[in-house]
């Protein structure tokens, strides 16, 4: 095989095939299996769409039933996992929970023939089921309470707002939250899903594959950003501020927090659909003024950063929903992962199913035939560190 370029972030370099998802950046289209988003969104719920993914088709009425069924009754936890949880610090921030307890599920489920469809099913169903558990257990526990058992008469996006608060969510607010965790679940092979592909493809356990990509998507750059652009709009403030904002930002060469995107180079269509959920939840429960200073940001960064292709992207509406629905900020990226749980998933089945382990090569720019220096003749280097800055 010919060597190729080099493209630093692997940027436009096919690492796969896959037939799950399909962008088209130009256009702003997104499909899973070939369905437009648009159409999932309106008509489909999330475990529909988990369905879908991970299967391959759309499932009947008996299927999806049965599936909702199987999910049902996974939803608790562990008594030893939510122990493990209490003893989390409560300053921690929940995505490193979560990777830690996903990675901790693989303790009670070890790895069995990766090839075996029952052994698969479960994992699938365990992993959607406990996710949502685990993120609203760490949640109350650093509050100081006890968490709250799943409710089996309440759907998978209900279910998850009851667990949060105690109280069970309008069927509005459900429904509105079934959709984020729809439009979230799945977008071809971006960092987490990489990342999973590759965790994957040594044959490991599925929960050590889903912990890998929780921790890739906790970074700011990727799911972190929606939580980064609400801090952004809180600093912002006010309308009149937007202007300034944004000069100040682009004169010290910041990233506008919930813009621009690898594939889109346009609108994102998850953003556009986002942002009218955000206009219905404010019908229902009126109206939040960080909305204006969102929609202000959205016009200025278009005058200025459109000839990039620099467009609000998924993270920027998102955070909004959240916050009228009462959820913490750094809730955001964690409901990120409930729902990409769904996309990792599919991505593990395909990869197990036409594996190949990855083992890239790279480009070496460092020295050779160098000589060993004794310890008593080497000079001081620059990795000098004031211990004060990592005293804990
Ligand atoms: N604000 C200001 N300028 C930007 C931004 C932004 N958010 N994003 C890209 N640019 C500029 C960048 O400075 C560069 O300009 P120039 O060519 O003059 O140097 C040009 O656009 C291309 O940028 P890039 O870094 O080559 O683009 P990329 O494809 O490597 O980065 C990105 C994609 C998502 C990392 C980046 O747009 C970004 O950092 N956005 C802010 C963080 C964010 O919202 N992340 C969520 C991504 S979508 C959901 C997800 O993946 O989780």
């Amino acid at each position: 095989m010919s060597i190729v370029e080099y493209r630093a972030g692997l940027e436009g370099v096919p690492a796969t095939q896959s037939a799950i998802s399909f962008v088209d950046g130009r256009q702003g289209l997104l499909e899973y299996r070939g369905i437009r988003i648009e159409e999932l969104a309106a008509h489909s719920t999330f475990l529909e769409t988990a369905y879908l993914l991970i299967w391959g088709e759309l499932p009947n009425q008996k299927e999806l039933e049965s599936f909702e069924r199987e999910i049902r009754s996974h939803r608790r936890i562990k008594y030893r996992i939510r122990d493990m949880m209490k003893c989390f610090p409560e300053s921690g921030h929940p995505m490193d929970a979560l990777q830690a307890s996903a990675a901790a599920l693989g303790l009670f489920y070890s790895r069995r023939d990766l090839h075996n469809p029952a052994y698969v099913r479960a994992a699938v169903v365990r992993l959607l089921a406990k996710i949502p558990t685990m993120v609203a257990a760490f949640q109350l526990m650093r509050k100081g309470n006890d968490p709250v058992q799943p409710r089996d008469d309440l759907g998978y996006a209900a279910n998850f707002l009851y667990m949060l608060s105690e109280r069970e969510p309008s069927p509005l607010a459900a429904r509105i939250f079934d959709v984020c965790l729809t439009l979230h679940a799945e977008h071809t092979i971006n960092a987490s899903t990489f990342s999973a592909m590759v965790t994957a493809s040594t044959f490991t356990d599925p929960y050590a594959v889903i912990a890998s990509a929780v921790g890739t998507l906790a970074g700011p750059l990727h799911g972190g950003a929606n939580e980064e652009v609400l801090d952004m709009l809180e600093e912002i403030g006010s309308v009149e501020n937007v202007h300034p904002y944004l000069e100040r930002a682009l004169d010290q060469k910041s990233r506008i927090m919930g813009f621009g995107h690898r594939v889109y180079k346009v609108k994102d269509p998850r953003a556009t659909i986002l942002q009218q959920l955000v206009e219905q939840l404010f019908q229902e429960f009126g109206h939040d003024s960080y909305y204006d200073v969102a929609m202000a940001l959205e016009r200025a960064v278009e005058e200025k950063l459109a000839h990039k292709g620099i467009y609000p992207n998924v993270d920027y509406y998102s955070g909004l929903v959240y916050r009228k629905l009462g959820i913490p900020k750094d809730l955001f990226t964690p409901i990120f992962a409930i729902a990409r749980v769904a996309g990792w998933l599919a991505h593990w089945r395909e990869q197990i199913y036409e594996n190949r382990i990855f083992r890239p090569t790279q480009i070496y720019t460092g020295l050779h035939e160098c000589p060993y220096v004794p310890i008593t003749e080497r000079q001081m280097n620059g990795a000098q560190f004031s211990t004060a800055e990592y005293s804990s």
